[in-house]
């Protein structure tokens, strides 16, 4: 569980470590070779300058030596030691060492190389160098020049131990703030893990208090609309059950009723057992029809689509005029239907029906006597239109947004009178949307309903002919 913590803490410890061992080592290592550069400058240029001065003399002694250092008066150096071709020491002012004089060195020196070492160690620096005193073309003997410098060490050393406080306290600041931060931000993360859980457990209602504007800000909003959305599906789920268990509830409590005044009675004559049958198999027709809805709606839910195929609107149109002639007849309702040709859709033909027998049905229904219906099919470049208008009772405004919600009715007692299930529009508007529609309703003028789907026109390509 912490192991984020400890992920955090020890990548952020690495890097830290890495940086206190730089910080310490970089600078140093590169004054102390600055240092080392100046040291082989200054002695490379004073034992020149002496060699150079040597090399003229005519014979190598301890007393000629002298002379001529007392004339060049060079001071930046501890120890001088010359000798001659052979390696003896013709000169050494015995100056304060520290530094051994490395018989190598002189060997070397003879041979006709420089050499310059420098070391540093004990505080101190340890340089030497050597030369060899040459003149027309042969080694006459070596200079070797040491120096034993305690104060740019010691500069060195200070600095050191100064950058090495400043670093570990820059460390440890910034170790503590980074946990102090991290720790906020987990905590936070804890709390949206908390919500999660308790959302999880069946809470749909509860929402995460949001700070601050950042990325956990932003998690933590998307979080709630996540659960707004949860909280909705769930409440739209319970009433829609409450709604379905209603509608059964309804019809079947009929059915019990009638079957038991058919039981009770103690001589019922046949015409009376009639009539009663008779309305049992209505109230059994109209479970039949609203539990075939309610197949039809979770269907279109499931978004489980066959293929969409060309479907000609105006043939569907036909085929459900047919199917809607007897219910016109008796509610002396006028059917008017102006069908363009060529109006195909890429939908599925079972959708189609459903869509477009709904809608005339209702606008049948609906209707008062001697009304009519038209149903208008019609296309442009671009989009398939059908529009079905009716002189019919009309759908008061504040209506018009719920019709499509599952059995919503505007007059109860009317749309069961009429067999209605309120599912029948919800099914239209579903279908409609699958099949990339759109659905409108609004007034006919002088009175009544309209309602237009529109579809994209398929083009050639999507329909294949
Ligand atoms: N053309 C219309 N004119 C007036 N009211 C309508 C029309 N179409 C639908 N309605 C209203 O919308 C409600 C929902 O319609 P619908 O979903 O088809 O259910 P149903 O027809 O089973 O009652 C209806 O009960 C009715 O009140
Ligand atoms: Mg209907």
């Amino acid at each position: 569980m912490h192991s984020i913590r400890f992920q955090f803490l020890a990548f952020i410890s690495v890097i830290m470590l890495v940086l206190l061992i730089l910080l310490n080592i970089l600078p140093i290592a590169s004054s102390r070779d600055l240092v080392f550069e100046e040291k082989r400058d200054s002695l490379s240029s004073q034992a020149a300058v002496i060699a150079s001065s040597l090399s003229g003399l005519e014979r190598l002694s301890q007393e000629s030596i002298t002379e001529v250092l007392r004339i060049l008066d060079i001071t930046g150096f501890s120890r001088m030691v010359v000798t001659d071709a052979e390696g003896t020491v013709l000169y050494d002012d015995g100056g304060r060492t520290g530094v051994t004089t490395e018989l190598e060195d002189i060997l070397t020196a003879l041979s006709g190389k420089t050499v310059f070492r420098s070391l540093f160690a004990d505080s101190a620096f340890s340089s030497a160098y050597a030369m060899p005193v040459s003149s027309q073309g042969s080694t006459r003997g070596a200079v070797y020049l040491t120096e034993y410098d305690t104060e740019r060490a010691r500069i060195i050393l200070d600095i050191q131990s100064e950058i090495r406080v400043m670093s570990v306290t820059l460390v440890l600041i910034v170790l503590v703030v980074a946990v102090i931060i991290f720790n906020l931000l987990l905590r936070r993360m804890q709390e949206l893990v908390r919500s999660m859980r308790i959302v999880a457990g069946g809470d749909y209602s509860h929402r995460l208090a949001v700070r601050g504007q950042d990325e956990l800000a932003e998690l933590g909003n998307e979080f709630n609309l996540l659960t707004q959305r949860l909280d909705e599906t769930e409440r739209q789920r319970r009433r829609f059950v409450s709604d379905a268990s209603h509608e059964l509830k309804t019809p079947l409590a009929s059915i019990r009723l009638l079957a038991d005044s058919i039981v009770q009675s103690e001589n019922i004559d046949m015409d009376t057992a009639r009539e009663f049958v008779t309305d049992i198999g209505n109230e059994a027709e109209r479970l039949q029809r609203t539990t075939e809805k309610l197949l039809d709606l979770s269907r279109l839910d499931d978004g489980v689509q066959v293929l969409p195929e060309p479907v000609d609107v105006k043939q569907v149109s036909l085929d459900a005029l047919v199917m809607l002639r007897p219910l016109a007849e008796e509610k002396q309702v006028k059917i008017r239907s102006e069908l363009a040709e060529g109006c195909v859709v890429m939908a599925n033909t079972d959708d189609m029906f459903h869509i477009i027998f709904n809608l005339t049905e209702n606008a049948v229904k609906y209707n008062v006597p001697g009304g009519s219906v038209r149903l208008i099919l019609k296309g442009d470049e671009e989009h398939i239109y059908l529009t079905v208008e009716d002189t019919g009772i009309g759908i008061p405004e504040e209506d018009r947004l719920n019709i499509f919600s599952r059995f919503y009715r505007v007059d109860k007692a009317r749309s069961r009178e009429a067999g209605g299930s309120g599912l029948g529009l919800s099914i239209v508007h579903d279908a409609v949307l699958a099949h990339g529609g759109t659905i409108a309703v609004g007034q006919n003028k002088p009175q009544g309903s309209r309602f237009i789907v529109s579809f994209p026109r398929p083009t050639s390509e999507e329909t294949g002919i």
